[in-house]
């Protein structure tokens, strides 16, 4: 049967705001989180028929308790939409919201789907990083990964051994723009329009709201300094140059681009193209530069056609190696304008969707740009990379 691929767009993402893992959400189940994000999402949407919705793609990286029972058709049940929308699960660790996302996005271009729902959820409180897995000894015996590939933070040390010119001044120098550029961020109110409030019931302090994101915080070069270096004694990585323990859910609606214009839904984004790859498990941070690659040369694109990026900050010295890389400077304005995960958070498997989330509202305000890219590293060594066009391009690409 012959057949088109069809063009697929970010219609609209929303995320929680992300607390401290053990902080604000402590006593907040963790697919309460995502249903509050699709129910927002249908809330903004009103002009999307929830029997339209084909699927919903939800992913976690720990998938039991809270996080179990394929949270896709669980959270989607309870999120209100009718019984017919199927649902499941996913899992890429750190890409869980990434892949939800391209995953669909496969089976809309393929016309299996024409909207879909995509997201991600960590409660990485409740369900701290490994709890109850069971690696397989052989994979350390017969040394097809060091050991310390499974521990992240390790990973990053391993590529600061890599890139000596990455120094921890650097680093720290990263961490720190990361918050400067939240927290102006926050005063010009450009990461609250996506944030969903969401209430919060304690044993000891009552009802509450999350408005905002828990992690941000104010600091110094000369504080971050001074901070432990867990991962390895007189290492480069600590709590100021690393994203942190999170609890946090995203969710994007995506669909085919005919089915938005029929449907009336918004064009944020339309997908170019995405790659995802392996590397050597214990220098994990490194992946998103092949990833990058191998998307861009999906697209046709180099990366000086890329106008703006949101990069994930597992660890300011993988973002520095990508930049490093492509020669683009640290604090290049185009890179993660509003800071990144060292200052807002990074709840594993939700954190693609906010990267793309805020792509979108770049978008909106950067008509002269036409592409930009996602793109996040993801443990047990691997890279993932989407670009996206920008649809309120005004022809002057720069
Ligand atoms: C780095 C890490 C171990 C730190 O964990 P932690 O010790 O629980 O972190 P905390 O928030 O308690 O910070 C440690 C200390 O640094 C301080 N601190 C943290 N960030 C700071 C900052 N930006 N400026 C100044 N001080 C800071 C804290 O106040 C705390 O001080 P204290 O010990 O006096 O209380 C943890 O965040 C981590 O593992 N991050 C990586 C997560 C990860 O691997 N994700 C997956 C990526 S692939």
């Amino acid at each position: 049967m012959p057949r088109e691929v069809r063009e697929v767009v970010f219609v609209d993402g929303v995320r929680t705001p992300f607390g401290k893992a053990g902080g604000m959400y402590a006593e907040t189940r963790a697919d309460d989180l995502v249903i509050r994000c699709i129910r927002e999402l249908m809330r903004r949407n009103p002009q999307l028929p929830p029997d339209r919705v084909d699927e919903v793609a939800i992913a976690a990286t720990t998938q039991i308790g809270d996080q179990g029972l394929t949270i896709g058709r669980t959270a989607a049940l309870l999120s209100g939409l009718p019984k017919t929308v199927p649902g499941y699960a996913i899992d890429r660790m750190c890409a869980g919201a990434m892949t939800a996302v391209t995953n669909v996005a496969g089976g809309i271009a393929m016309g299996a789907y024409d909207v879909a729902i995509a997201g991600g959820v960590e409660h990485m409180g409740r369900h701290p990083m490994g709890e109850g897995v069971d690696p397989n000894p052989r994979i350390i015996a017969e040394k097809l990964v060091d050991p310390s590939a499974l521990v992240m933070g390790s990973t990053a040390e391993n590529l600061h051994d890599r890139l000596p010119q990455i120094t921890k001044e650097r680093a720290d120098r990263y961490g720190l723009n990361s918050q400067l550029k939240t927290a102006k961020a926050y005063a010009d109110g450009k990461l609250q329009p996506d944030l969903v409030p969401v209430a919060l019931r304690s044993a000891e302090q009552g009802w509450g709201l999350a408005t905002a994101d828990e992690a941000p915080r104010e600091t110094s070069m000369e504080k971050l300094a001074t901070l432990k270096t867990p991962f390895r004694p007189h290492g480069r990585v600590t709590a100021g140059n690393a994203a942190g323990l999170n609890d946090g859910a995203t969710a994007a609606l995506l669909a085919s681009e005919d089915t938005a214009r029929e449907l009336g839904l918004p064009v944020a984004m339309r997908m170019v193209s995405y790659g995802f790859v392996g590397v050597e498990p214990e220098i994990m941070g490194y992946g998103p530069i092949p990833s990058t690659e191998k998307a861009l040369k999906k697209a046709g694109l180099t990366i000086g056609d890329i106008g703006l990026f949101e990069l994930n900050e597992a660890f300011a010295i993988q973002v520095l190696a990508f930049l490093d890389h492509y020669g683009i400077a640290d604090d290049d304005p185009r890179v993660n304008p509003w800071g990144g995960a060292i200052a807002i958070g990074h709840p594993l498997a939700s954190s693609g969707v906010r990267l793309m989330t805020q792509l979108a509202r770049h978008f909106a305000e950067h008509p002269e740009v036409r592409y930009g890219l996602t793109a996040m590293c993801i443990g047990i060594g691997m890279g993932g990379t989407v670009i996206w066009e920008n649809p309120n391009w005004d022809g002057e690409a720069k």
